[in-house]
């Protein structure tokens, strides 16, 4: 079966066989009938570069539905399954007037993708509304639950990305969020300017998240008509004393306090410095707004954009003595 409607870049590749489970117990089912079988967990698709056929089964989890398990004045817990579409369970949310995840408004992928790299935007990470999550063992369909310190999140990263990395499918996701009081995270620079743009004064959180909606608009491509996995590299984070020679070569660098003894640069400025944003190189390219993003133009393949990310994280060393690590998976 092609997969190339089931990932975000656009990129054809074939799976030996592909079976999609809407309940967690016809995944239980399939995990134990397929017991000693390699298989590929398939949620989203946002979060990936197909560089080949996959040779194993490949299960794409459609588990959908979102309920309000309990609330009281102040706060709601909601739970939604791991195949909801991350963006429209954010709307679903701002409608509701349930706050704290409007700042992560259309990021690709889906709901039980999302603990796994802890997205974050704007200023706001999915830790900071994250209650617990259940998933089940690959290796035997057992199911269990995670609580936050459970999951070690950090930046663009887990628990599920680290020690337990491919041993867990999240079926679920239970958000602790507001109902009243909501914090608003507005200090990301360019919010503030579109909402003062706009004459809004006391943002509602709805207001928040199309604010966020029209900075994501210019200047991140839609995967719909631009092939793409949103941020192909991680910001990489280097220490007091390489921060110190980095800033003796390039005083104008944008940066972030991480740590008193870390800082991070955003891949986006080295990748542009380096001379790629916007440079196409056949059907692979660099987004023209945003050079921390890859695009497929129509038919590369996976091998066609990793040969331009190997070719970036080269010159992006050279220039600058800073490797740049990929924040999507590379299959
Ligand atoms: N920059 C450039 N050139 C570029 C892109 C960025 O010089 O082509 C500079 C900008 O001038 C700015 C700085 O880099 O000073 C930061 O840019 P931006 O605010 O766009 O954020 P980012 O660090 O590039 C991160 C996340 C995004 C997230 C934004 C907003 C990572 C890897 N990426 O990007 O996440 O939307 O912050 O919070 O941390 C994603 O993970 O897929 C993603 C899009």
């Amino acid at each position: 079966k092609s997969l190339k409607e089931y990932n975000t870049f656009g990129i054809e590749s074939a799976a030996r066989k592909f079976v999609s489970v809407k309940t967690v117990s016809e995944l239980q089912e399939v995990l134990r009938k397929f017991r000693n079988e390699p298989k590929f967990i398939l949620g989203g698709g946002s979060n990936m570069l197909l560089k080949n056929n996959i040779d194993s089964l490949v299960i794409h989890i459609a588990l959908m539905g979102v309920e309000v398990i309990s609330e009281d004045r102040d706060h709601v817990y909601i739970t939604a399954m791991g195949g909801e579409n991350w963006h429209e369970f954010v709307l679903y949310c701002v409608e509701s007037n349930y706050g704290g995840i409007e700042n992560l408004s259309l990021i690709p992928g889906n709901v039980g993708t999302a603990p796994i790299q802890n997205i974050g935007a704007y200023g706001v990470e999915l830790k900071d509304v994250f209650e617990r999550c259940t998933a089940v063992r690959i290796k035997d369909g057992t199911e269990c639950t995670f609580n936050k310190s459970d999951c070690k999140f950090g930046y663009r990263d887990s628990v599920f990305k680290t020690e337990k990395k491919g041993e867990f499918i999240i079926t679920s996701v239970t958000f602790k969020l507001t109902k009243r009081n909501h914090l608003k995270h507005t200090s990301y620079g360019a919010i503030d300017d579109i909402l003062k743009e706009r004459g809004i004064e006391a943002p509602s959180i709805k207001d928040i998240s199309e604010a966020v909606i029209a900075i994501r608009q210019s200047k991140l491509p839609d995967p719909k008509e631009l092939g793409n996995s949103g941020s192909f590299f991680k910001n990489p984070v280097i220490s007091n004393d390489a921060f110190r020679e980095f800033r003796v070569h390039f005083p104008d660098a944008p940066f972030y306090d991480v740590s008193p003894t870390e800082f991070k640069i955003p891949a986006g400025w080295l990748i542009e410095q380096a001379g790629f944003k916007g440079k196409r190189f056949g059907d692979a390219g660099v987004h023209k707004n945003q050079a921390l993003v890859l695009v497929n133009y129509g038919n590369a393949t996976g091998a066609d954009i990793w040969k331009l990310a190997l070719k970036i994280q080269k010159e992006v060393k050279e220039k600058f003595g800073i490797y740049i690590e990929p924040e999507v998976n590379i299959i």
